[in-house]
C-alpha cells in the first residue's frame, strides 16, 4: 500500500464535473451551446499522471506480457514458464540502474502488480523508487468476433470498474487495453465499431477509477497491403475511436494513445523509409488526434529494435502538438532477453542492453538519435504472424 500512498495526489479535487458554458459574445440571448465534460473525481490527478508519463525524453516500457506470452519469450531462451523464472526476468527489467531517466511508465501484467523482486521488494515500489509510474494491462484478450470474417474483439469490460479500483489501491496509475484490427480480414465495419466502442467504455471506466487509460487499437502489420491502405484503415479506426471516446465523455487531457505506426503490411513488397513512415503517421495523427491529448506512445508491432527507434526519431524531427514517444515491448526487450539467456551472471550485461535501447528511444523522443553502434541483433525484425499478447 506504500506505493499507492506515494503516488496519491494530496490535492485531489472533490468535484465530480468539469463544466464549460459557451455564450456568444454578440448575442443578447444565452448561447444555445452548453456542454459538459464529465471526468469524475480524479480529473486533476489524471491530467497530472498523463503529463508525467508523457514527459520529455521518456517513454513506456511495456512488460505486460500475459503469463502465456511471457512463457513464449522464456522458451526462446530455453527457460521453463515458471513463476520463479518470470519473477527473475521482471526483477532484471525493473531494477536496471537509472532506468527512470528514460522510462516514465511501465505496463505490468496483473501477476507483476502483486509480485516481489527476487530479493523481496515489491516490484511497484522498485518502479516508484526509479521514478517510473506503474501501469496495468486490464483487457482480457481477444476472441473471435461472431458475424464477421475471422476478426476478433477484445474482452474485459465485465467487472472492470472494481478491478480498476483494486489496481489503483495497489499503486497502478494508468491502464492499457489492447484491441486489434486486421486489414487482410477486412476490417469490417462491425469489427471497427466493436474495437472503438470497447476502447471508449474501458477509457471511461478507467478514468472513473483514477487510472489514465492507454487507448490501443493495434492495426496489425499482417498482410500484403500498401502503406496507403494502412493509412486509409487507420483514418477510419481513429475517427471512430474518437467519436465514441467523446460520446462516453472521456477527458482527452487524461488519456494516452498507443497507435501502430503507419507502414506497409509485413508481407508487402513495398518497403518504407523512416521518413515515409513519419510522413504518413504524422498526417494521420494531425487529421484525427486533438491536441488536447498529451501523449502518443507508439507500439513496435514486430519492427526491429533499430527500425522502431529510427521511425520514432523521424517523427520527432518536427514540432508536434503532442508528446510523440514509445511504449515498446519487443523493441525494448529483445536484445536484453537474449543477452540474459536465463543466467544470473548475465544480469548486468542484459540490464546494460536494456538501458542502451531505452536511451536510444529517449534520444529518438527528442529527435536526437544518430543510430551509431547498433548491434546486429537489434536490427533483426520480430514480426510474427497473428501475434498475440
Ligand atoms: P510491442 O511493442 O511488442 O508491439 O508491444 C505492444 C504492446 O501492446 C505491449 O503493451
Amino acid at each position: 500500500m506504500a506505493s499507492a500512498t506515494i503516488l496519491k495526489s494530496s490535492f485531489l479535487p472533490k468535484r465530480s464535473e468539469w463544466a464549460a458554458t459557451s455564450r456568444s459574445p454578440t448575442s443578447r440571448q444565452p448561447a444555445a451551446v452548453c456542454f459538459t465534460v464529465r471526468a469524475g473525481s480524479y480529473a486533476d490527478e489524471l491530467v497530472k499522471t498523463a503529463k508525467t508519463v508523457a514527459s520529455p525524453g521518456r517513454g513506456i516500457l511495456a512488460m505486460d506480457e500475459s503469463n502465456a506470452t511471457c512463457g513464449k519469450r522464456l522458451a526462446s531462451i530455453g527457460l521453463e514458464n515458471t513463476e520463479a523464472n518470470r519473477q527473475a526476468y521482471r526483477t532484471l527489467l525493473v531494477s536496471a540502474p537509472g532506468l527512470g531517466q528514460y522510462i516514465s511508465g511501465a505496463i505490468l501484467f496483473e501477476e507483476t502488480l502483486y509480485q516481489s523482486t527476487t530479493d523481496g521488494k515489491k516490484i511497484i515500489d522498485v518502479l516508484v523508487s526509479q521514478n517510473i509510474v506503474p501501469g496495468i494491462k486490464v483487457d482480457k484478450g481477444l476472441v473471435p468476433l461472431a458475424g464477421s470474417n475471422d476478426e476478433s474483439w477484445c474482452q474485459g469490460l465485465d467487472g472492470l470498474a472494481s478491478r480498476c479500483a483494486a489496481y489503483y489501491q495497489q499503486g497502478a496509475r494508468f491502464a492499457k487495453w489492447r484491441t486489434v484490427v486486421s486489414i487482410p480480414n477486412g476490417p469490417s465495419a462491425l469489427a471497427v465499431k466493436e474495437a472503438a466502442w470497447g476502447l471508449a467504455r474501458y477509457a471511461a471506466i478507467a478514468q472513473d477509477n483514477g487510472l489514465v487509460p492507454i487507448v490501443e487499437p493495434e492495426i496489425l502489420l499482417d498482410g500484403e497491403h500498401s502503406i496507403d491502405k494502412t493509412f486509409e484503415v487507420a483514418l477510419k479506426v481513429w475517427a471512430e475511436v474518437f467519436f465514441y471516446l467523446a460520446e462516453n465523455n472521456v477527458l482527452f487531457e487524461g488519456i494516452l494513445l498507443k497507435p501502430s505506426m503507419v507502414t506497409p503490411g509485413a508481407e508487402s513488397k513495398e518497403k518504407a523509409t523512416a521518413e515515409q513512415v513519419a510522413d504518413y503517421t504524422l498526417k494521420l495523427l494531425h487529421r484525427r488526434i486533438p491536441p488536447a491529448v498529451p501523449g502518443i506512445m507508439f507500439l513496435s508491432g514486430g519492427q526491429s529494435e533499430v527500425e522502431a527507434t529510427q521511425n520514432l526519431n523521424a517523427m520527432n524531427q518536427r514540432k508536434n502538438p503532442w508528446h510523440v514517444s514509445f511504449s515498446y515491448a519487443r523493441a525494448l526487450q529483445n536484445t536484453c532477453l537474449k543477452t540474459w539467456a536465463g543466467r544470473p551472471e548475465n544480469v548486468k550485461a542484459a540490464q546494460d542492453t536494456l538501458l542502451i535501447r531505452a536511451q536510444a528511444n529517449s534520444l529518438a523522443q527528442l529527435g536526437k538519435y544518430t543510430g551509431e553502434d547498433e548491434s546486429a541483433e537489434s536490427k533483426k525484425g520480430m514480426y510474427v504472424k497473428n501475434y498475440s499478447y
